[in-house]
């Protein structure tokens, strides 16, 4: 049976992992996948992280199956956290939430709820999105289709085209945003964009799902969600995936969050129950040691105060880096303007050279980033940023 299998290429994001730890290159630069990563190039464990986790393992009385839904702490203080406190949607028991392995078991939850609610329906992604999220959508079988979205040429969002686009499509389908921290262009919707974008939403009919991977890593923890909860408080149906391996820093631990939003508390209970359904039909349930510390630390107002010192010194320190790549491309001599990397949020910006001088920087130089030139923000450092711009003023 296998023998007609033919080889899949590597994943655009992860092989790059495995082909930089394989470089022996003293110099070699890593701005390949979205992994925060300090100074020193290390991803540590955050220091609440570790105290919730010497609180779980001394409180922790059995390993008994957790159930489909996860842990309802969890899911309740996830639920606050993305849509706040005192979101009307949250008040008015229309929010129901599911932990999940990670923000892609979030998002295949999503899919395949999706799918049951409306087989024919199309979800509409940004152009560009996350390399995953087609593959994933498609695996549900469900059909995939974008609307315009980032400007390559001029390093700013297609706002007119978007809202064009976004105006023809239909109450059966889905439309994909990203809360905050765009991956991978780093071009957000400021609020006033994200409040037409609403008011078409709920003009058009469609439902919205909301990717919230980086809450935190933008402006703040209720500034990046601004979107998410007017959303949540202006239209019926919703749905929002979000991930706790950035912003917790918990990425081997696969624990994100599935919400639904409906349009009151009967009809999020229906929906609730399909989703239940749905996860028992792909993993059964989802693992509980992440849902375990994320839950100890919201629910501790000291350790939540920790985590938030600690979320804001990676915020710091990636848009420090933003800036510091820019000077630093002045410094040696490129006269092309990267201004735009210091003014765009989160992870990810497109350095915006072409896939040539991508290989080029790999093969020459050991510098790592997707063939997009996508390049992670948290691999820069005072110790590799000379080199870096060294070696992009040379390819350039
Ligand atoms: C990324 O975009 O690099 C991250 O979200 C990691 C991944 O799984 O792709």
């Amino acid at each position: 049976m296998f023998e007609n299998l033919s080889p899949m290429p590597a994943d655009p994001i992860l092989g790059l992992m495995t082909k930089f730890r394989e470089d022996p290159h003293a110099n070699k630069v890593d701005l390949g996948v979205g992994v925060y990563k300090d100074e020193a190039g290390n991803t540590p464990i955050l220091a609440c992280v570790k105290r919730a986790e010497q609180h779980r393992i001394d409180t922790e009385a059995t390993k008994v199956y957790i159930g489909p839904t996860g842990s309802p702490a969890f899911n309740q203080l996830m639920g606050e956290l993305a849509f706040g406190q005192d979101n009307p949607a949250l008040l008015a028991d229309r929010i129901r939430t599911v932990s999940t392995p990670g923000g892609t078991g979030a998002l295949r939850v999503a899919a395949d709820f999706i799918k049951r609610v409306n087989p024919n329906s199309v979800i509409w992604v940004s152009d560009p999105t996350w390399a995953n999220h087609t593959g994933l959508f498609e695996a549900a079988g469900i059909k995939v289709k974008t609307y315009p979205y980032y400007d390559y040429q001029n390093k700013t969002l297609k706002f007119d085209e978007m809202l064009a686009a976004l105006s023809q499509i239909g109450a059966d389908d889905v439309v994909l945003f990203h809360a905050c921290c765009h991956n991978p262009s780093g071009m957000d919707l400021t609020n006033e964009q994200w409040d037409q974008v609403i008011a078409l939403t709920k003009q058009q009919g469609f439902t919205p799902l909301i990717d919230m991977a980086y809450q935190g890593f933008g402006d703040g923890v209720d500034e990046d969600a601004y979107g998410v909860r007017q959303m949540a408080a202006n239209v019926d149906d919703m749905i929002l995936c979000s991930s706790c391996s950035k912003n917790f820093g918990l990425y081997r631990e696969r624990i994100g969050a599935c919400s639904i939003v409906g349009k009151d508390s009967h009809s999020a209970n229906v929906a609730y129950s399909v989703l239940l359904y749905v996860v028992r039909c792909i993993y059964s349930m989802p693992p509980a040691h992440g849902a375990a510390i994320v839950e100890t630390i919201l629910g501790s107002s000291e350790l939540k105060q920790q985590w938030l010192d600690e979320l804001k010194v990676m915020r710091d320190r990636i848009n420090g880096n933003r800036a510091m790549l820019v000077n630093k491309l002045i410094e040696k001599g490129v006269t092309r303007d990267f201004s735009f990397i210091a003014k765009q949020k989160g992870m990810f910006s497109f350095l915006g050279v072409t896939p040539e001088q991508v290989a080029k920087l790999q093969a020459d130089h050991s510098i790592y980033m997707v063939d997009s030139s996508r390049i992670s923000i948290a691999g820069i450092g005072e110790g590799n940023v000379d080199y870096l711009a060294e070696s992009i003023a040379k390819v350039l």
